[in-house]
């Protein structure tokens, strides 16, 4: 097979998920309510999978989608938008092919278990080519730009005003194996790394389906240093994302096990095995801090993305929603009963240092995903979180509102967008460097489906239930893009 397939009609290209196929650039962008605050100087980066080619065999999952960064650079009262494709290795060498190289081994059978991290299907064409689709998520630090993605994905560095891809960090040649082997000089990070307002250091982890299944690592980005802490945990498990405090890494190991060979048998890479229980890793950051420590939860659960962690009277406190099991399909599960009525609720967990014991409770009942903090207080004691809201179910990953939590008294506020609009993770901005926690502002695209394009609204984080503060309208799709982030300061 050496075409060029339509893409799958597959719920992840579908609706505010279709890929959007170019690449360019919108100058002065057009203000079609309120004004854009003359104080706000930056650039918001977003990233998300939008798959260029469809497999060899025409299947598609996220996870395989070729990474597009989106820049809407807001300065002066106006607004630049831009995006373009992460040049993985994948990318490139389907660019030179003029089609996909990629396949999966099992696109047939079970086609909703194809994930991407998995091994491909051999070809001339695609060995020895990374197949990592730097699709997850972006961090910028010391003016560096960087794209992440889960599986066979390279940290790669971005210019930060043409969004052109500039290579690798020099650290990335001390990474090991994800999910699969490495094939060439530079190894694989996680998809969701953390920035310590702190310390400036890159925190984030990679797991693999052989031991060490779980790595944490920290990067010194000012010497460029790389520490990799290998753990012993109790099975290889697929971990979205972690978190950190000013003094450790915390990982959730839930019991979503990972398996090659069962790809090879013709299976998914992922299963879902209540029996083996959730564990929590935590990890001192300071090598003199400690033997990283495990600590048991007492019913199973997942925690796609948290919100934030702080170490306040000898506990860790760890906010974040909770999946009563993983949200992304597995082998031997129905997929139909597996997502009817799924949910994830606010939960406040309290990790006692001393005794390595653990409590839980949930702290509200709204179905909430994607939880942000002000990032200057990532890992610090903090009082809000921000989060995306819907009153269905989860089954297309659709959220038509943002909700700040005030961690501190209970209190909601809420901006509705209409009911089949589709909003990205808010991202927040200060209203100035030194401004206080939550004063300033929230950022996203919201995907209008009667107009098939988006918006870029601007909300006052202290006000969300009034007007937004600005709309900008795009005359295109910005697909639904679950990460990013906001480059203070950074102006084309
Ligand atoms: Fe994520």
């Amino acid at each position: 097979m050496e075409m060029t397939r339509p893409l799958p009609n597959r719920p992840l290209v579908r609706r505010h998920w279709k890929p959007w196929p170019m690449e360019g650039q919108l100058r002065d962008c057009t203000v079609v309510q309120g004004e854009i605050p003359a104080d706000l100087c930056g650039t918001l980066y977003r990233i998300g999978p939008n798959p260029r080619y469809a497999s060899l065999s025409g299947t598609y999952n996220g996870w395989m989608g070729d990474g597009m960064m989106h820049a809407m650079t807001i300065a002066g009262g106006k607004a630049y938008y831009r995006n373009r494709w992460v040049r993985t290795p994948k990318f490139n060498a389907e660019d030179k092919a003029g089609r996909a190289v990629f396949d999966y081994v099992l696109p047939m059978k079970f086609p909703l278990l194809a994930i991407g991290m998995e091994i491909t299907r051999d070809n001339p064409e695609s060995r020895g080519v990374a197949s990592g689709s730097c699709n997850t998520s972006m961090t910028m630090h010391d003016g560096q730009l960087l794209a992440w993605g889960e599986g066979q994905s390279t940290p790669t560095l971005i210019d930060p005003l043409t969004l052109e891809t500039l290579g690798f960090p020099e650290w990335t040649k001390k990474l090991g194996d994800c999910m699969v082997e490495k094939v060439d000089e530079y190894g694989y990070g996680g998809g969701h790394p953390r920035v310590c307002p702190q310390t400036g250091d890159v925190l984030f982890y990679t797991i693999d389906v052989k031991q060490p299944y779980l790595t944490i690592h920290i990067v010194d980005t000012k010497s460029g240093a790389l520490r990799s802490i290998p753990l012993d945990s109790p099975y290889p498990s697929y971990i979205h994302d972690f978190m950190i405090t000013r003094d450790h890494a915390i990982a959730i190991v839930s019991p979503i096990t990972m398996s090659q060979d069962r790809v090879r048998h013709g299976g998914g890479l992922f299963t879902w095995e209540p029996d083996r229980g959730t564990h929590v890793a935590v990890v001192p950051r300071d090598p003199a801090g400690g033997a990283p420590f495990w600590v048991e939860v007492d019913k199973n659960c997942y925690c796609l993305h948290p919100q934030n962690a702080y170490v306040q009277d000898g506990k860790i406190i760890l906010d974040g929603p909770q999946f009563p099991i993983v949200p992304v399909p597995c082998d031997g599960l129905d997929p139909w009963k597996q997502f009817k009525d799924l949910k994830s609720f606010m939960e406040r967990w309290e990790i006692d240092l001393a005794t390595k014991t653990m409590k839980r409770r949930q702290t509200d009942d709204r179905n909430v995903e994607l939880p942000q903090c002000d990032r200057r207080y990532q890992g610090l004691p903090y009082r809000y979180g921000y989060n995306l809201w819907t009153a269905g179910d989860l089954n297309d990953y659709s959220f038509n509102a943002v909700l700040r939590y005030d961690m501190e008294t209970g209190a909601t506020d809420i901006h509705h967008f209409r009911d089949q609009d589709t909003a990205c993770e808010p991202l927040f901005a200060p209203r100035r460097p030194d401004a206080p926690e939550g004063d300033g502002y929230l950022m996203t695209y919201v995907y209008r489906p009667e107009q098939d394009r988006s918006d870029f609204i601007i909300l006052d984080a202290k006000n969300l239930t009034g007007e937004p503060v600005a709309t900008i309208a795009l005359p295109h799709r910005v697909p639904f893009s679950a990460h990013g982030w906001w480059g203070d300061g950074i102006a084309a």
